[in-house]
């Protein structure tokens, strides 16, 4: 049995599956997110841990043979000298931190920081918030002791570990991506202290034991007891340190090996774990160069891509980050507004339900009658890091319908995805994405996807893909799978695909070009 754990925005998710990938148990719990001032979010870690020790109680974790942890990236968790968060995380939809971010971009040169981190300075981001912290918060900020990612801090409650891995780090902005280590130099440029930083580890690696005092009950976790206390068994605790990109199968091999024993009495290993884009992506097989790209039609919408090497856009349109598998990267396009444009229209019409809106917008030719949507409602990552563009309906007349409106939603959707593509995949080698989110469901929704993009989707029946691929890193950390692309080839099957229609790609190509001569128009108006 496999454990994988996903620490999400709106509720901790946990998945048990057998090692053909067969789910055994599923659990979640929600909680809120805080919006203390427009523009802010935040989460009490405490939270996330009640959450995350239920669910994975649910899930039957202290029987397993290995834990795998994901989640939300970028939040900024505060900690002090015992452990304690000092002020609640700063969340990755956070918008306060524009001046931090201008800050960051000045101190360090825009190039030489897309250079390092293959990213640029965006709001959501770790280390503007580390700097918004020492402006707005000197008291709190003289009493830091340690930071955390969300899923990081789940773990040292687990198993009394502050560790985390290149794939979540990634989205720090305090990480050389090519070396898979932090940056020195952006330590210095930023002024932050090293002794802060959590160890580095690469996904599939062992973090600590979870459980090792329980001896195979279902008890409370093992270093549970003192947030930060030292409570993981010495032996895997001291190994697991392959701190800063030491040979992660030695790492492996000897916290195993310390303890005679895997899983259960001597406590359940516990992977380092992955961010939810990258153990989403290995949830549905997209590792690398070779395999499908990975669409989510999430709350936002996602095109991701497996590299082989660093491979970064020079003006940063586009994510480059570690990937979840040793010597992988990912190039990855984020749309913000994507299921949560469906959702926006939804409610503007008066939550009327789901499944007749899209009724209506099947009725609707390709090219919603001449409507036109761009969906950035709340500004946009890829490729206009403009968190200040606003959204807009282009095209309007009298004789449009309520079904026009909804399938240009759906349309301007798929547009955004396109503009990701072309920067995820330039030379398009890939000939095959697959899909996943909530809005793969809608099978009109997944037929526009297709034709916009040109490019066969596959759908898998994974229920929470970031769980299930954290729970395949458990599997590799348990030494139930050799390594990370052994495992997901014994579980990840795609289940059907959906073809482009050739009528719909030919409608869509000049639409697309509509599309992107709506944002310099737009961009000037916000
Ligand atoms: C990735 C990102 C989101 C968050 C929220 O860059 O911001 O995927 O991890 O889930």
């Amino acid at each position: 049995r496999l454990v994988g754990l996903d620490v999400g925005t709106s509720s901790v998710k946990g998945l048990a599956i057998d090692p053909d990938g067969t789910v055994l148990a599923r659990a979640e719990r929600a909680y809120p997110v805080a919006t203390p001032r427009p523009g802010w979010a935040e989460q009490d870690p405490e939270l996330w841990w009640a959450a995350a020790e239920a669910v994975l109680a649910e899930v039957g974790a202290a029987d397993a043979d290995g834990i795998g942890l994901s989640g939300q990236m970028h939040g900024l968790v505060a900690l002090d000298r015992a452990g304690r968060p000092l002020r609640p995380a700063i969340l990755w939809n956070d918008a306060r931190t524009g001046a931090e971010c201008d800050e960051i971009e000045r101190r360090i040169g825009r190039e030489r920081l897309v250079a390092l981190t293959g990213n640029r300075a965006l709001a959501g981001f770790t280390a503007p918030k580390l700097l918004w912290m020492r402006r707005h918060e000197p008291e709190l900020w003289a009493r830091i002791a340690a930071i955390a990612l969300p899923k990081d801090y789940v773990r040292l409650r687990l198993c009394g570990e502050l560790a985390s891995d290149v794939a979540d780090l990634s989205g720090t902005l305090l990480l050389d991506v090519a070396a898979r280590d932090w940056s020195g130099e952006l330590l210095d440029a930023l002024e932050v202290e090293r002794a802060w930083l959590p160890r580095v580890l690469e996904s599939p690696d062992v973090s600590g034991m979870a459980y090792a005092d329980a001896a195979g009950g279902g008890g409370a976790a093992a270093g549970a007891a003192g947030a930060g206390g030292r409570g993981a068994p010495g032996a895997a605790a001291g190994v697991a340190g392959a701190a800063g990109g030491g040979a992660p199968g030695a790492a492996e091999g000897a916290a195993r090996g310390a303890g005679g024993r895997r899983g259960r009495a001597g406590g359940v290993p516990v992977a380092a774990g992955a961010g939810d884009q990258a153990a989403g992506a290995l949830g549905v097989g997209a590792i690398g160069p070779g395999d499908p790209l990975s669409v989510v039609l999430g709350t936002s919408g996602v095109v991701f891509g497996g590299e082989a090497a660093y491979r970064y856009d020079g003006a940063g349109r586009v994510h480059a980050f570690c990937h979840a598998a040793p010597a992988t990267w990912h190039t990855m396009g984020v749309v913000l507004s994507a299921g949560g444009a469906l959702a926006w229209l939804k409610r503007a019409f008066g939550e009327v339900p789901i499944d007749r809106l899209l009724a209506e917008a099947a009725e609707v030719p390709p090219g919603a009658d001449g409507v036109l949507f761009a969906p950035y409602l709340a500004g946009e990552r890829t490729p206009h890091a403009d968190p200040d563009v606003r959204g807009a309906f282009l095209g309007l007349s009298l004789h449009h319908t309520r079904g026009a409106l909804v399938r240009a939603v759906l349309e301007g959707v798929a547009f955004a995805l396109r503009e990701s593509l072309l920067l995820v995949d330039p030379a398009r080698r890939h000939d095959v994405a697959r899909l996943s989110g909530g809005g793969a469901r809608s099978p009109l929704w997944r037929e526009i996807v297709a034709a916009v993009l040109d490019l066969p989707l596959e759908l898998c029946a994974i229920p929470d893909g970031a769980a299930f691929g954290a729970a395949l890193l458990g599997g590799v950390a348990g030494g139930i799978f050799a390594d990370v692309p052994s495992a997901v080839a014994a579980t990840v099957r795609a289940e059907r695909t959906v073809a482009p229609r050739p009528d719909w790609v030919a409608a869509y190509a000049p639409l697309a070009e509509r599309y992107a001569a709506a944002y310099p128009a737009l961009a000037p108006l916000a």
